[in-house]
């Protein structure tokens, strides 16, 4: 039986739960399986800095069903993205921010008697609160590549008497898990940079995958697609940010430019650069319209297409898109609000007229592309994502409300 939840604990779990209500983050009956299963539980530690300087040593503060702190159950049922492990100065897992676990089961229209494949366990939380979803009669598997992660998932699972209903499985999540298929829906917590054939071919025929898209300025769209037949058609709905996949099975993107350890680079960079303000920037990366015109530029192919980190607003380095044309001399970059040119002027011309391109078309915003997956080697859409277990092809619809 789990450890009954105090007053205290009660009040957090309350606050979280009307939080998530008030923002309609999803369908009530999947926000109320919050209620039973308090995030507390399922959190040995937490990983904080000890400070607010850059740099600061990381430190662990434990939580578990005894967490009796106004402070820290105050951080614990906060909407956000929680880290429960750092290697290497890096976040490697994390609780994922609550509304967007409750949209995520949304998307996929979880309900009673589902079988559901989760990439990334963590904690065993979002496994936990899906397997309520599915009652007694569907299944949650669940794969988590980090063994000591899978164990403490399975003992939280244990102790809130699921363990008879999901399976933590130690392993890569990309090659998903044939013994359970088909799913009627594949849920991923781990951003990727490309679809792996598995999950598409373990899912049934009608089931949803939704699954955090990878992309090379660590933004990651989230994808949700239908498989009919033998082909899986969706669009993408919003943007996230989830910790990047481990294991070696998916080609990563190619590593972001670094000034520092290009001198080359860094003296074109030290240049005055020309800057050109655009209209649908914020002075934030990842505003609608500039992420949108990023994932053209991308998708559209664009030579010498690259990314690189750079010094923006915040004077925070930032991975930033960018047509690099060494041999001429010149980088133009889109930062924020605008585009940037340093060295030779033709750089920033032709990325220009790639952001004419995009206006012509529209504006077109991530959401508003319809998204067909097949595999590499099949003639591409004009717009594609191409990357080697998949192509996604993203077509704008006929009657699509130019922006
Ligand atoms: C954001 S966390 C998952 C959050 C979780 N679903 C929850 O309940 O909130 C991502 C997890 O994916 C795991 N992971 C990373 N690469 C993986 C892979 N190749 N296969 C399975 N799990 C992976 C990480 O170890 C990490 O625990």
């Amino acid at each position: 039986m789990p450890q009954p939840v105090t007053a205290l604990q009660r009040q957090y779990v309350e606050r979280l739960h009307q939080r998530l209500c008030e923002q309609g983050a999803a369908p009530r009956a999947i926000l109320d399986a919050f209620l039973r299963l308090p995030r507390h539980r399922f959190i040995d530690a937490l990983i904080v800095p000890e400070s607010d300087q850059p740099g600061a040593a990381e430190l662990a503060v434990a939580v578990g069903p005894d967490a009796a702190d106004p402070d820290l159950l105050d951080r614990v049922y906060t909407d956000s993205a929680l880290s429960i492990q750092i290697r290497q100065g890096r976040c490697t897992s994390s609780t994922s921010q609550p509304s967007l676990m409750a949209m995520m089961m949304a998307d996929v229209g979880l309900g009673p008697g589902a079988r559901v494949l989760e990439i990334g366990t963590a904690s065993g939380w979002n496994a936990a609160l899906m397997s309520e979803l599915c009652g007694p009669e569907g299944e949650v598997v669940t794969v988590e590549f980090d063994a000591e992660l899978a164990e403490r998932a399975r003992e939280h699972l244990e102790s809130e008497g699921l363990g008879g209903r999901v399976s933590v499985v130690t392993g890569d999540g990309v090659l998903g898990w044939p013994a359970g298929a088909p799913y009627d829906a594949v849920i991923v917590t781990v951003s990727c940079p490309d679809l792996p054939r598995a999950w598409l071919e373990q899912l049934a025929d009608g089931g949803r995958l939704v699954m955090p898209f990878g992309l090379p300025d660590e933004s990651s769209p989230m994808l949700l697609l239908t498989r009919r037949g033998d082909g899986w058609e969706g669009a993408f709905l919003r943007w996230s940010w989830f910790v990047f996949v481990r294991g070696g099975g998916l080609r990563p993107w190619p590593a972001p430019l670094d000034p520092a350890g290009d001198p080359d680079l860094a003296a074109l960079l030290r240049r005055e650069p020309v800057c050109v303000k655009i209209p649908v920037g914020t002075a934030d990366r990842w505003s609608p319209g500039a992420a949108s015109f990023g994932l053209h530029l991308l998708a559209a192919g664009t030579p010498g297409l690259a990314t690189v980190l750079l010094a923006t607003h915040e004077a925070r380095r930032q991975v930033c898109y960018a047509l690099h044309e060494p041999a001429a001399g010149g980088l133009a970059a889109l930062c924020d609000d605008e585009l940037r040119g340093y060295g030779n002027p033709g750089c920033l011309e032709r990325l220009r007229d790639r952001f004419g391109e995009w206006t012509r078309l529209g504006y077109p915003w991530m959401e508003d592309y319809r998204v067909s997956v097949h595999p590499p080697g099949l003639p591409a859409a004009p717009l594609a994502l191409r990357r080697p277990e998949t192509t996604l092809d993203l077509e704008l619809p006929e009657n699509r409300q130019r922006r």
